[in-house]
């Protein structure tokens, strides 16, 4: 069963916009909480949600660039690109794919919800 996971408001979502927004999971076996941060952006109408921390180093992906013609984000810091479709780096120096989330907007409340799975 998956998380549902509010990020925002579709209406305050425009394309070409990109965001990091940050929540917190259980850490293993313990009951600390553990920071987590997604990257949410919006393409041609389409939403994407991804980590939000590259996966080379420790850089915060909504500080990135958005390419909206090939749909991926990059680095601030190598300038590594990742598709935000699949979340598969496609140049040096990252190698490890980030995840992708599914993305739905609940027609109740206009919310922008980010599935996670448990
Ligand atoms: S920290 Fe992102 S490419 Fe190095």
């Amino acid at each position: 069963m998956a998380t549902h996971l509010r990020v925002c408001d579709e209406k305050n979502l425009k394309d070409g916009d990109i965001m990091g927004f940050d929540y917190e999971v259980d850490a293993d076996n313990s009951t600390r909480k553990a920071n987590k941060r997604l990257l949410i952006a919006k393409i041609g109408g389409k939403i994407y949600a991804t980590d939000g921390i590259c996966t080379h180093q420790y850089a915060d992906l909504s500080m990135g660039i958005l390419n909206e013609d090939e749909k991926t984000v990059t680095c601030p810091l190598h300038l590594s690109a990742f598709s935000l479709e699949e979340g598969s780096p496609l140049n040096p120096p990252a190698e490890e794919q980030l995840k992708t989330y599914e993305v739905f907007v609940k027609p109740e409340d206009g919310g922008v919800y980010v599935s996670l799975p448990d």
